[in-house]
This record gives structure tokens, sequence and C-alpha cells, in this order.
């Protein structure tokens, strides 16, 4: 295991009722004007947004909407935020959504209290900026980023073509409410895509060094396991309280930087997923969803025993009669199985991208990671880009 120093600043509220029972105390501390920031309504036909409105009331709160947050939050969403948050002199921006909406907040939450070109000093060049940003509160309606147990907020440039995030330990929301019943209305593509997002955290974590016995690796077994059952459970019955609390409660134990301790980390498939994403405006997950089995196809003779384990340990793969590689591209084979049973596609076209769509461009503008198995090149991210088209 390698050192670390831990730290989570955010204080977790999980259970039914738990927003009724706590917002308006919780917003006491915060100032008289609270953002109100959400999508493109969801919380709106669910009932959400009558429950937090009403507690922020009760609370005696003065209410600044910021609305529109959409899927994939733009830098220019972000600084329209701002522009209100400070017109408004507003003490806590209360996000309620999934990550795109609590990874917007925490950005604005930045770009508020800097009058500066944030984006080069925050994104570009990190390290320039260091002060407290605005307080940020979350309410979860869509799990799977675990934006709401870090300090993560990842933005899209759309000028520059570049989607980035920083886990900034000063963005970590305040709290996090956490009501499994808020997610029952997620529907079943969006909620397959949030939980592969929540299984690929997981993975990025576990394909990584050190292997030697960790406490990290032997979580991360049990998290992938949880996730797959339950995702198997609540895509049939999708008001089980248990799997979307299982879930949701995945969602944060694989963000919150827990199973990340010790491990030097992956996450060269969620580089290229952002940068796809930049490039298409595709559904997270989902685009995770098509990379991850080409890109552990091109990988796994690098890391074969862990590739092994995976398929032994999570995915129940017998090891009797078989190769070590035989094992391990069982496993990988899986994972592709399993991305077929919950509806994901399976290749770029499937998940929206045309013809037209500059590969090249997109591989040449992905981060190399250090911490991966096999450390690829922009020539090896395009020939994975253009086998799973
Ligand atoms: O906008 P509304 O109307 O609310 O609808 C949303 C949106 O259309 C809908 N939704 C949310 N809760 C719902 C619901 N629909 C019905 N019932 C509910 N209860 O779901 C749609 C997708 O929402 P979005 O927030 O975009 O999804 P997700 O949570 O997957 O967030 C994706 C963003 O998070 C980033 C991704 O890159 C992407 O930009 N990530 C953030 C991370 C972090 N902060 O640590 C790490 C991740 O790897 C990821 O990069
Ligand atoms: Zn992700």
């Amino acid at each position: 295991m390698n050192d670390f120093i831990f730290e989570n600043s955010t204080k977790i509220f999980f259970g039914k009722g738990c927003v009724k029972e706590h917002l308006a105390c919780l917003t006491k501390d915060y100032g008289d004007t609270v953002m109100l920031a959400y999508g493109g309504g969801s919380i709106k036909r669910s009932g959400v947004y009558d429950v937090v409105t009403a507690a922020l009331k009760q609370a005696g709160k003065h209410i600044v909407e910021f609305s529109g947050i959409m899927a994939n939050p733009t830098y220019a969403k972000v600084l329209e935020g701002a522009k209100l948050a400070k017109e408004n002199h507003v003490g806590l921006i209360l996000g309620v959504g999934g990550g795109s909406v609590m990874d917007c907040c925490k950005a604005v939450s930045i770009a508020a209290r800097y009058d500066g070109d944030v984006w080069t000093d925050f994104w570009e060049n990190r390290g320039t900026i260091d002060f407290e940003p605005l307080p940020v509160g979350v309410i979860v309606t869509l799990s799977g980023t675990g934006s709401e147990c870090n300090g993560e907020g990842v933005i899209t440039n759309e000028e520059l073509k570049v989607k980035t995030g920083r886990d900034y330990p000063k963005c970590n929301p305040r709290f996090s409410m956490l009501d499994p019943t808020y997610t029952y209305s997620v529907p079943k593509y969006q909620l397959a895509s949030s939980s592969f997002d929540i299984l690929s955290h997981i993975m990025e974590i576990y394909f990584s060094g050190p292997d030697e016995d960790n406490v990290s690796d032997d979580i991360s077994e049990a998290l992938m396991r949880n996730v797959i059952r339950n995702l198997r459970v609540a895509i049939q019955n999708p008001e089980d309280y248990t799997a979307r609390g299982n879930l949701m409660w995945d969602s944060a134990m694989a963000e919150n930087r827990i199973i990340k301790l010790g491990k030097r980390l992956d996450f060269q498939c969620h580089q290229m997923e952002h940068q796809l994403g930049a490039y298409t405006n595709c559904t997270h997950g989902a685009g995770l969803a098509v990379l991850h089995p080409v890109y552990y196809r091109h990988i796994y003779k690098e890391g074969l025993a862990k590739f092994k384990r995976f398929a032994v340990d999570v995915w129940g793969i017998s090891a009797e009669g078989k190769t070590d590689e035989e094992i391990a591209l069982a496993g990988i084979d899986a994972l592709a199985d399993f991305i077929v049973e919950i509806g994901m596609p399976v290749t770029l076209r499937e998940l929206g991208v045309d013809e037209s769509t500059d590969l090249k461009a997109i591989a040449d503008s992905c981060t190399i990671v250090t911490g991966s198995y096999k450390k690829l090149t922009h020539e090896e991210i395009l020939d994975i880009f253009k086998e799973c088209f």
C-alpha cells in the first residue's frame, strides 16, 4: 500500500425522509439567501422541488433559482451561475439532482469567489488558486458519479473542446442528503448508465498497483459484486428500496476517496470518455460501457494476475482447466455480457457517434495517465476508438 493522507469533510444524511427532517435546520448557518440549483425539471415532476422549497421557506430563506443545468455542464453555465450567486449575495448553493448539477454547483462555488480567469487559473493551471469556495450542499436524485462525497466538478469547455475535473477538497459538499426514494423515478437507461459509472470508478481503482495484499482491493471486490447484484434488482423493480439504497451508497463509497487510498489509480478510460464527451456530448456511463471491455482487452496481459482475480472473485468464473489468460479473458467477457444485459450500448455507433466524428482529434486530445498497467500512446487510443466504432 502506498502512503496516504485521508480527509473527507462531507456530512452524509442517508435514508427515506432525510430532507424533510434535516434540511431546514442544516441551512441555518449559511445566511439569508440560498441558490437552489437544478437541472431540466425532473425534480419538479417527482415532487422533490416542493419538499425542498417548503423546507427552505420554513427556515426563512430567500430562494434564488438557478435552473436548466444540462447533462455534461458547460463552462458557460458555470459563469452564468457565478454571476447570479454574486449579484444575489448567496450564502449557500443547494444543488438538487445528479452529477451534472452537483458538479456545476461546485464549479460555481469557485467561480463566484474569483474575479480572474477561473478556467485558466483553476482548471488549467492547478494550484494557482487556493481559497474557500462558497459553501455547497447537495440533495441527490441520481447516484453514480460520487460527486456527492468528493470535491470534483467535471466541466466541459465547449470552446476549447475539453472536459475536465479536479478533486479540490474545499469543494466537498458541506452536506449530502441521500434519500433512495428520490431515485425511483430515474429512467432505466440512466439507471444502467449511472450504475455502470459506479462500476467503472471501482474498476479504474482496482486495476492499478500496488497489487500486494491491500484493503482497497478487497473492499472494491465487495462493492463491484454489490453494484452488479443491486443493479439487476433495480432494473426489475425500480422501487426496490434496498437495491436503490445500496446503489446510492456504492456510488459514494466508490468516489469518497476511501478505496483510492494507497492505490496509483488508472482512470485512462475516464480520460478517453471525457474527451469523447467533449466532442459528442454522450452520456457518461454509457460511453464508459462502450470503452471498458475494448480497453481491457488491450491491457490485460500487463495486469494478468489482477484480471484473473477479477474473473474469479467478482464474476464467479471457475479457474479449473483454464490457463491464466483464458480466465482473465473470461472475466472481461463476463463484463461485456453484463453491459449487454443492462441495456448499455456496445459500440460508439450505438452511443450516437456518427461517421463524421474526428476520432483522431479526440484521441490526440486525451491525457495519457501514468497509473495504468499499460501506458497507452495516442495511436493506441485511436485504435481503441476505431475498434469501439
Ligand atoms: O436535468 P434533470 O431534469 O434533473 O434530468 C436528469 C438528466 O437528464 C435526469 N435525472 C436526474 N435525477 C432524476 C432524473 N430523472 C428522473 N428522476 C430523477 N430522480 O438524469 C439525467 C442525467 O443527469 P446527470 O446529472 O447528467 O447524470 P450523472 O449523475 O451521470 O452526471 C454526469 C456528469 O457527472 C460527471 C460526468 O462526466 C457528467 O458530466 N462526473 C462527475 C464525477 C465527479 N464529480 O466525481 C466523476 C464522474 O466520473 C463523472 O465524470
Ligand atoms: Zn465516472
